[in-house]
């Protein structure tokens, strides 16, 4: 093993993590790696930084065989997909952080750096700063991992931390955050939930070795959460958030969703405020486990990027164990949720849809139910995603199938009758 390897870097992208990359190398001379070009789109804009480092022509970078690892931070999924494809050919290692390549490219991408051999690390994909995917990597045993609570999109954390703490605007709060560099620049991939997503799919495959679809996952952003369900929260000391979960049940298999849950004023998460991230863990033994950073932003982001870098001069690797030497895990979604349903005209709701409804309002001041669902039926109808309509899950939201039967069972019991069944 060679510590003392030269990195000659070929960067992609001067934006927000581009730029702070640049800032925080030069700021790290004990890491013995050079730039020596940088690759960008529009070679009219202002850079900071000497103009002779820059070039529009990626072949450039691609072909320089000077150049041992290519750093990709574009924002086009689809050319950083093409441009990553022909580093690993080409011999380079490379560092990533776009999580929608990753999340719509990673079988590929594990078969190449199967054949290569190569190094292709992306510690700034998920949660920035938090060195959250080495953790799951190397840590945790399959086994031992029972579920995973996250905040892992910094400007929805942003624009609900404007809106709830400080009354701002829905539009204020996101305009806030894409000033701040935190939102990316379609916010929609924000708001709706898809960078969530995306950031969970691959997470996923280092936490228990599922490698699923985006269309298995059920998601949805904070496009709908009102000041309403906001005042609901409160009164049930509560905070709601954008909640990336997985769990692994009783019989082994994995529920996973990105949905906006309620918090418990006292849980961890709640102390997640603004653009931070964080990520309650918790495993057999060692119960619960907090990890808290910077999920968004220039420099967080390209401290990520920098580990990477430092993780490639010695030839660091993501083995993925879980996926590679253990029984991969599946997903399912034969669970049931306790879900807030916010709403202003009743007739939006498919109430037959729910097997209990425990609270229901539905006057001038107060819109909403509490109920039980089967999961199945958010997968098989989307009413839920409809303007108007707000999902937000409880606190420790996941019911099991054979807790529900126990309960209609006991229903029945009560009731003394045996045909049908109602937890109404
Ligand atoms: N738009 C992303 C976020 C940037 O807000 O979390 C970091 O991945």
């Amino acid at each position: 093993m060679d510590t003392h390897k030269k990195l000659v870097l070929g960067i992609f992208g001067f934006g927000v993590v581009g730029e702070g990359l640049y800032k925080v190398l030069n700021q790290t001379p004990s890491l013995n790696a050079s730039i020596r070009k940088v690759c960008i789109k529009n070679s009219n804009k202002k850079r900071n930084a000497p103009a002779e480092l820059f070039t529009t022509d990626k072949d450039i970078l691609l072909n320089d065989p000077s150049i041992n690892i290519i750093i990709e931070l574009i924002d086009d999924a689809f050319a950083a997909y093409d441009i990553v494809k022909t580093a690993l050919v080409n011999g380079k290692s490379v560092v990533s952080a776009n999580k929608k390549m990753i999340a719509e490219h990673l079988p590929e991408l594990l078969e190449l750096q199967q054949q290569t051999g190569l190094s292709f690390l992306y510690e700034a994909a998920c949660c920035a700063s938090i060195p959250v995917i080495r953790n799951l990597e190397e840590y945790y045993d399959n086994d031992l991992l029972h579920s995973i609570s996250a905040i892992v999109n910094g400007s929805t954390n942003y624009i609900l931390t404007k809106m709830f703490e400080e009354n701002l605007s829905f539009k204020d709060a996101l305009l806030q955050a894409q000033q701040l560099g935190f939102a990316e620049s379609n916010p929609t991939l924000d708001v709706d939930g898809y960078d969530a997503l995306n950031k969970w799919t691959f997470l996923l495959t280092h936490a228990y070795g599922i490698l699923p679809n985006k269309n298995e996952i059920i998601f949805t952003g904070i496009q709908n959460v009102t000041g309403e369900d906001a005042l609901q929260a409160t009164r049930k000391d509560c905070v709601i958030k954008l909640v990336a979960y997985a769990k692994k049940l009783n019989n082994g298999k994995v529920a996973a969703f990105v949905l906006p849950q309620f918090i418990k004023k006292n849980d961890q998460l709640a102390f997640v405020r603004n653009e931070y991230n964080g990520v309650v863990i918790e495993s057999s033994f060692a119960d619960k486990q907090f990890f808290y950073g910077k999920g968004a932003g220039s420099l967080p982001t390209a401290s990520a990027v920098l580990s990477d870098i430092s993780a490639s001069r010695y030839d660091y690797r993501y083995e993925y164990k879980k996926l590679y030497h253990h029984k991969p895990n599946e997903l399912t979604n034969d669970f049931y949720v306790k879900a807030y349903i916010g709403f202003t005209d009743w007739s939006h709701i498919r109430k037959d849809d729910f097997e209990s409804i425990e609270e229901w309002h539905s006057n001038d001041q107060l819109n909403y139910l509490i109920g039980i669902i089967h999961f199945k039926k958010l997968q098989e109808n989307d009413w839920w995603k409809k303007n108007n309509v707000s999902l937000v899950l409880s606190a420790d939201p996941v019911i099991e199938s054979l807790e529900i039967d126990k309960l209609k069972k006991r229903s029945l019991e009560l009731a003394g009758f045996s045909g049908g069944y109602s937890l109404y």
